[in-house]
């Protein structure tokens, strides 16, 4: 009778398995030191070797010529184990034996001790299905087991295990198996079986297991049945319904020419050729993550799962677009995914996600819109381009120019460190050179307080302006002191401040800032609290509003009054 591959190949000692090193390392140093745990918990994806491995402990444990890492194979205890005959080693399916009854009669069984063998091995595959009750009579057996008895508890879903359980066991989380090692354990079994396969067939047939060698393994079975001796690409991937990747590309390459239409006759074709259109979205958004990981790592990166070929290809589109336009065409594609599972028209769908994407493509950053702003020179207000130009080029973010105001956003700062200048110097010290040769005046008979005010309202820099009203100064020569409270911050300009003392020729001056609680009154009066259409009226006139409208449309519904 045909056996198929997974059960077929199913490794026989530690050196079979594939990955899993941590829990091969830490299983074989306790067989080999003797100190052997009465209770084990293995969690973790499906067909990752969880049983396997424990019915490998088990012959380790229970090997004529052991307890031995190395189990011999060919003793009786051996060959029942693996034959799934062995009296001593028991296997539970929890699925179906969950209730307190049937952990009562394995509570029974533990006390007698092994027929043959050094140890009662009792395996309980899917563990989490366990009813508590049932946990609970098995508590005081697992905590305080008879000499020759170990439980290992195999279960893909840890967390539905009581605590009071974990506790008691030593517990091993499986990883779900890498792509290259899936592949090359699936190239030795195509030897083993004088199956001829080609790398791409195989890489197929690695990403259909998603990191399961079962999953892998029952893929390549299905394969074999359907092509016979020589597995090729094209046949093994119409087999599985999976998609390659130039459908994808497609996608990237519309993308880059801004192609609505090409989307469109792409989903025609999908659906034309009986695809599933989830599916599709869903290997989309796979896709678009391996492409962000190939524009941030490299295509040399272990991060995607996908063949030499494949990877070389990603790494080149991935250059076409920026990481941003990357993350975002992911977010939608997610999006997408989402929508279509309960989608009833899941070709208009994929159609609206797709075309969204080509739209996408056209917007520009938030951030990059915003430092475009504040780095052009306020007086000199000129049309602005169109802020929807594509950005899909992979040209490098050009660097906007330091802006003295208000200091650079933490974007900005971002950006400019990227672009490897350094970060813009605050007013207070770029001027401070200038200042160096300039003679030092006494700044003690100032009335610092009310020239800066003044100088700032004539200029109708209104914003500094509160800020200084509610501020506390002292200056000692050139060199003045700002102390501002904290929700003035955003509002304090010190660019403004050096226009002030300009205006009111208070000569070279040097401004510090700091920002804090100001615990003494201000010296002047403060202007009672504006009323809310004058408030509006000063936001509106601000000249940063005023760019921000040229650039965004739009209009300005309410003023809000942070110091409120
Ligand atoms: N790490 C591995 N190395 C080699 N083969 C593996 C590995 N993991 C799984 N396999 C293959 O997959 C088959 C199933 O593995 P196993 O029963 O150990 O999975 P499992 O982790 O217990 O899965 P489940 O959670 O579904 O019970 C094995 O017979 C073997 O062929
Ligand atoms: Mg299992
Ligand atoms: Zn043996």
């Amino acid at each position: 009778m045909y056996q198929v591959l997974a059960r077929k190949y199913r490794p026989q000692s530690f050196d079979d398995v594939v990955g899993q090193e941590h829990v091969k390392t830490t299983l074989r140093n306790a067989i080999t030191q003797r100190r052997i745990a009465h209770g084990y918990i293995f969690s973790g994806q499906r067909g990752t070797g969880k049983t396997t491995l424990a019915r490998i402990m088990a012959r380790c444990l229970n090997c004529e010529k052991g307890p031995t890492p190395t189990p011999c194979g060919v003793c009786s205890s051996c060959l029942e184990i693996a034959a799934g005959s062995a009296t001593d080693v028991i296997e539970i399916d929890a699925a179906s034996n969950r209730g307190i009854n049937e952990m009562r009669e394995l509570r029974e069984n533990v006390r007698y001790q092994p027929s043959r063998d050094r140890f009662k091995i009792f395996i309980i595959d899917e563990a989490h299905q366990i009813t508590n009750e049932a946990f609970n009579a098995l508590l005081k057996t697992i905590e305080e087991p008879p000499s020759w008895a170990v439980f290992i508890l195999c279960t893909t879903e840890s967390h539905k295990i009581p605590a009071t359980i974990l506790s008691r066991c030593q517990h091993f989380s499986f990883r779900s198996v890498d792509f290259d090692e899936l592949i090359e354990r699936m190239r030795w079994i195509c030897g083993q079986e004088g199956i001829e396969a080609d790398d791409e067939a195989l890489a197929v047939l690695a990403q259909a297991g998603e990191g399961s060698v079962r999953d892998s393994l029952s893929a390549l079975d299905q394969a074999i049945a359907c092509a016979g001796g020589r597995l090729e690409a094209a046949e093994v991937r119409s087999l599985l319904g999976s998609f390659s990747i130039d459908a994808f590309a497609r996608v990237a390459e519309s993308l880059e020419a801004s192609d609505g239409n090409k989307m469109l006759d792409l989903v025609d074709e999908l659906e034309r050729n009986g695809q599933n259109l989830q599916h599709f979205a869903r290997e989309l958004s796979r896709y678009f993550r391996n492409l962000l990981v190939a524009r941030m790592a490299g295509e040399s990166t272990r991060l995607i799962a996908a063949s030499a070929r494949e990877r070389g290809e990603l790494a080149v589109l991935a250059q076409k677009f920026s990481e941003e336009d990357l993350t975002r065409y992911l977010q939608l594609a997610l999006d997408l995914y989402r929508d279509l599972q309960f989608s009833l028209q899941p070709r208009f769908h994929l159609e609206v996600g797709l075309l969204r994407l080509v739209h996408a493509g056209r917007l520009e950053s938030i951030e990059r819109a915003l430092a475009g702003l504040r780095s052009e020179p306020r007086s000199e207000p000129k049309p602005r381009a169109p802020i929807a130009a594509p950005s899909i080029s992979a040209a490098p973010i050009s660097a906007p120019a330091p802006a003295l105001r208000r200091g650079p956003s933490p974007f900005e700062l971002d950006r400019l460190k990227k672009a490897g200048i350094r970060e813009p110097q605050a007013a207070s010290t770029a001027g401070a050179n200038a200042l160096a040769a300039a003679p030092l005046i006494s700044g003690a008979e100032i009335d610092w307080h009310g020239q800066i005010l003044e100088g700032l309202n004539a200029l109708g820099l209104t914003f500094t302006a509160d800020a200084i009203a509610h501020a506390e100064i002292s200056a000692s020569g050139n060199e003045v002191t700002v102390k501002i409270p904290n929700e003035f911050k955003l509002m304090t300009n010190v660019t403004e401040l050096q226009q002030a003392a300009q205006k009111q020729q208070l000569g070279p001056v040097r401004f510090k800032l700091i920002f804090g609680e100001v615990t003494s009154a201000p010296v002047i009066s403060t202007p009672k609290a504006p009323q809310e259409s004058e408030l509006s009226e000063r936001a509106l006139a601000h000249p940063e509003i005023q760019r921000f409208r040229e650039a965004f449309g739009g209009e300005v519904r309410a003023v809000r009054n942070l110091k409120e």
